[in-house]
């Protein structure tokens, strides 16, 4: 079926092609009929263009409805001075149709495409299901196109680096990424299955070994994990490994990239974001310490204090009993909260329960005043000191509490006593609780960083094991591999993460490349010997053929792209994403095969 092709696109017409004749191909955005005229929003990629119609000219104007897919021809008229549009780039222009055809009729739609603000209440569900719809929404072409532009500056750099391009499979064998598996039953052999990978780390170590030496891939990964904002069963990584460096290589490798790419971004798309710079460095256990978490928003200050030292000589029960069976005492300054009535403390107290605190103390810090009230105590600076429980302490611990929160006049100064776990994680949310509150987490800012020397494994209470922290390959610290018969949980592991705005963005480390140790570790992580055969013989054989020192790292795609364009939902940046639940609403999938697709896999429903 022919159809008159677009000689300009809808974006581009401006005053200086009045009077000259187009043909534009699109989608009419908004059908306005006011009678004696009818105004249409024509759409593509680019942008809108205003269209005039006169219905005297076409009878037949009320079959054009929203989202119709239209081919015009007009003339491009300058519009009155009072008819200009200054916020449409083409607000200056119309073009008076003279024929019109309809490419592809729309019916009645399920949501209003062209209205920004009525999308922003419709159910997402019913997005999904018409997804294709929910993509002509120009901010979802933006997030598209940003996403596309960061995938080909990636690999523009990684190619100027030498890199090369290789795909690995993706139905193969299990690969342990601390998820389940999507499995797929093989038909020659009923009962035997492949899984999709977690990710491509088998083969880019084994491409390692087999010299390759710089490699990259835009990795699609499969988990079956539980679903979160930042989570979803099928996702993309930039995977990429290197023969004969060390972490700081890789470091600055995957540093240079991200501020590359990103600033870059930043530029192409006109973002509302400051440029990236320099990422800090920090240890896990800086990290945790100064924290309470190993992916820190860095946007801001407030760092975490240790009050145990200072407070543990006081009268306050909580805080004895505590540090008397080996927990800690810990705060956050909470910067104007000195103000917060007796209710809303409690709201703030209520928050830290939700994360396993069993309380949470507070002293207010004000200027000495007329209404300081009985019990205030004022420091030797000219603070005062307003809580429940300052009774308890003496002046010199209240000074110390001063000096270790370097709390000023207005801040509340909240604890909490737990053990080092809990209390960490109780205020590392207080932390984020107080940023958001004081409005301290900029969406203009990236702040990048890295966080080092994890852990290399870590106690599994519920299953009785070491379990890797990031996946069995890490290599340990050599300096620490004293520890590994009689303390492991104190081995650090040459594996960092990159975070951002307290967000984990990449996560790598050097890998094991001899059997022996990469032996030993599996036996760590409680793999006997046959069951390393059988799982990773592959490997430890590999590792027996000359393989060179190695690592790598992974930076999830849709995190970048989610945080470039300030989506809190990961669904937003993928054009065809899985809901909740790992469905897909579109295609109705997970759905049931044919009787005989059962039988040729040998399977059935077991009752
Ligand atoms: P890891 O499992 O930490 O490491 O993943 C690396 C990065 O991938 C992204 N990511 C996800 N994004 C969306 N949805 C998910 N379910 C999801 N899971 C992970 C994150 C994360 O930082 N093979 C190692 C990497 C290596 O060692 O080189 C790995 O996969 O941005």
């Amino acid at each position: 079926m022919g159809f008159v092709q677009r000689t300009k696109s809808c974006g581009e017409l401006r005053a200086a092609h009045e009077n000259q004749i187009v043909s534009l191909n699109g989608w009419a955005h908004k059908v306005r009929d006011l009678g004696g005229v009818v105004f249409i929003d024509l759409r593509d990629r680019t942008g809108l263009t205003q269209l005039t119609l006169d219905p005297a000219n076409f009878p037949n104007l009320g079959e054009i409805k929203n989202e119709s897919c239209l081919s015009v021809t007009g003339t491009v008229r300058v519009r009155a001075e009072a008819t200009k549009n200054p916020k449409m780039a083409t607000g200056d222009i119309e073009v008076v149709v003279t024929s019109y055809s309809i490419l592809g009729a729309a019916k009645p739609l399920p949501f209003p495409v062209s209205d920004e603000d009525q999308m922003t209440s419709v159910n997402e569900e019913l997005r999904i299901k018409h997804r294709y719809l929910d993509l002509r929404r120009p901010s979802m072409y933006r997030r598209m196109a940003i996403r596309g532009s960061a995938l080909r500056r990636i690999r523009a750099y990684l190619d100027q680096q030498s890199f090369i391009e290789i795909e690995t499979p993706i139905i193969t064998k299990s690969t342990p990424e601390g998820a389940r598996d999507y499995l797929v039953a093989y038909r020659l052999n009923p009962g035997m299955w492949y899984a999709l990978p977690q990710s491509p780390q088998q083969y880019k170590q084994l491409l390692m070994v087999a010299g390759i030496e710089r490699y990259y891939q835009i990795a699609r990964c499969f988990r079956d994990e539980s679903s979160r904002a930042d989570r979803q069963p099928e996702f993309t990584q930039l995977d990429l490994e290197m023969s004969f460096v060390t972490q700081e290589d890789i470091l600055n490798l995957a540093e240079g990239l991200m501020i590359d790419v990103v600033n870059g971004l930043i530029e192409e798309f006109g973002l509302d974001k400051e440029k990236v710079e320099p990422f800090e460095r920090m240890t896990y256990d800086e990290a945790m310490f100064l924290y309470g978490c190993d992916k820190p928003d860095l946007r801001f200050g407030l760092r975490l204090f240790d009050l145990t030292d200072a407070v543990k000589d006081s009268e306050f029960g909580v805080f004895k009993n505590t540090i008397e069976s080996g927990g800690m005492i810990r705060g956050v300054r909470y910067p104007g909260g000195a103000k917060l009535s007796r209710k809303e403390v409690g709201v703030l107290e209520e928050f830290c329960k939700e994360f396993g605190a069993k309380g949470m103390a507070s002293l207010a810090v004000e200027t000495p005043g007329p209404d300081a009230v009985d019990g205030s105590y004022v420091s030797k600076n000219g603070l005062t000191v307003r809580s429940s429980i300052a009774k308890f302490f003496t002046e010199a611990q209240l000074d110390a509490i001063l000096e270790a929160s370097k709390a000023e006049a207005g801040d509340l100064i909240c604890i909490i006593a737990d053990n080092y776990a809990t209390g960490n994680n109780v205020l590392y949310r207080l932390r984020l609780e107080i940023g958001n509150r004081c409005n301290l987490r900029d969406p203009r800012i990236l702040k990048y960083a890295w966080v080092l020397d994890f852990p290399l494994v870590e106690w599994d209470a519920e299953n009785g094991r070491w379990s890797p922290s990031h996946h069995p390959f890490t290599m340990p610290k050599e300096e620490d591999l004293i520890h590994l018969d009689t303390d492991p949980g104190r081995i650090r592991a040459d594996c960092y993460d990159m975070v951002v705005n307290g967000m984990e963005c990449a996560s790598g480390s050097i890998r094991i490349h001899r059997t022996d140790v990469q032996s030993r570790i599996f036996t760590l992580l409680g793999i006997d010997e046959k069951t390393q055969q059988e799982r990773f013989g592959h490997m430890l054989e590999a590792f027996s053929y000359g393989a060179p020192p190695h690592g790598g790292i992974a930076p999830g795609i849709d995190r970048l792209v989610m945080i470039l364009t300030d989506t809190e939902n990961i669904r937003e940046v993928i054009a065809f994403p899985k809901t909740g639940n790992g469905y897909d609403p579109m295609m109705d999938a997970p759905s049931t095969v044919d009787a005989q697709q059962w039988a040729e896999l040998g399977l059935r429903i077991s009752k």
